[in-house]
């Protein structure tokens, strides 16, 4: 008989593989990305995402309820809209669907339930690029900036916790703290979409908003290339330094390198997003019968978590609770 040890012992089990097991997480830890569109009386089932839907206020308010039930305690809100225009200013007012989704939650849940806001304009422009743009139809940065800047003010007022700025444009999170900060917001947080890639796991997700970048554009003048590294950790460090509470990387599964990179350097905690593309391929495969929807799910998360993450956003936060029990 050999004399080195027995590695096997350790997984003999469910009691020994569970006393060992490194990784593990709790709904708490999860946060659900939703949507809430204006102009609707039902829910809209969203065809590339087969589980998710459009919310109304209603139906928004009642899946925050079946949420908190779940032991997820934070939601991440989109708007969706058809009032569309050139620089995304309808949503920038207490009357939009987002601001009123926010208030209403907040009124009914208290801080039981923590309320995130996707800060963008992609959603409301008529373009669909994620800022406004300059005379050449280019992405105009700083210009953007004051647009993102009056777009925190008002999420804030409606009484966000955090506002998570996605749009990748240079300095945004010290133009969204200085403008926040100068009203007397100093509680309102923020996640920053800090290394985001441009990458094509975002298809379904346009679907969920509705958007159409015009003449077939793309995001690559402003989202991160996913041949490189480096400038992730460049895009981090300067979100921290800009006054990011948490940072993000996104996507997650195809970007666990970047996580744990991320996790390395960051002071403060690190969000991953299993995004829309992420969830429709297990989704799809499931519903064809070709997967295990629960089990690949709970893998894909927690390897997510097991690359570093400290809280992961993901289209399942409602399903984790029953997975895990
Ligand atoms: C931009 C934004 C996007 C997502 C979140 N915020 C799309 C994009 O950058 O094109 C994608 C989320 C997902 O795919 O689930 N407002």
């Amino acid at each position: 008989m050999s004399s080195f040890p027995r590695p096997r012992r350790l997984r003999g089990t469910g009691a020994i593989r569970n006393l060992v097991a490194e990784t593990g997480f709790s709904p708490a830890q999860l946060i659900l990305p939703a949507f809430v569109r204006e102009g609707i009386t039902e829910p809209v089932p969203i065809k590339s995402m087969p589980g998710v839907s459009q919310h109304t206020l209603e139906s928004l308010l009642e899946e925050a309820e079946g949420l908190l039930r779940s032991g997820v305690n934070t939601i991440l809100l989109f708007g969706v809209t058809d009032e569309k225009d050139i620089d995304g200013s309808l949503a920038c007012k207490q009357g939009f669907i987002l601001q009123r989704a926010i208030t209403a939650l907040k009124r009914s849940f208290g801080d039981e339930l923590t309320i995130m806001s996707d800060l963008c304009l992609d959603e409301y422009t008529t373009h669909g690029h994620c800022g406004v743009l300059d005379n050449l139809g280019r992405v105009d940065n700083d210009k953007t900036l004051l647009r993102y800047q009056k777009l925190a003010l008002s999420l804030a007022e409606a009484s966000v916790d955090f506002v998570a700025p996605s749009g990748m444009m240079d300095h945004q999170v010290a133009a969204i703290r200085e403008a926040l900060d100068g009203e007397g917001w100093v509680d309102t947080g923020i996640l920053a979409y800090s290394a985001k890639y441009a990458s094509a796991l975002y298809g379904p997700f346009r679907d969920a908003v509705e958007v159409e970048i015009a003449g077939g554009g793309d995001r690559k003048a402003y989202q991160q290339d996913y041949r490189n590294r480096r400038e992730a950790l460049r895009e981090i460090e300067l979100d921290l330094a800009e006054g990011a509470d948490m940072i993000m990387v996104k996507p997650a599964s195809l970007y666990l390198d970047i996580i744990a990179a991320a996790s390395e350097i960051s002071d403060r905690p690190v969000a991953a997003y299993q995004v829309s593309g992420e969830y429709s391929m297990i989704a799809c495969a499931a519903a064809a019968g070709y997967l295990d929807r629960s089990a690949v799910a709970l893998e894909s998360l927690t390897a997510i978590f097991r690359a570093g993450a400290d809280l992961v956003l993901t289209y399942f936060a409602k399903e984790v609770k029953g997975w895990l029990e």
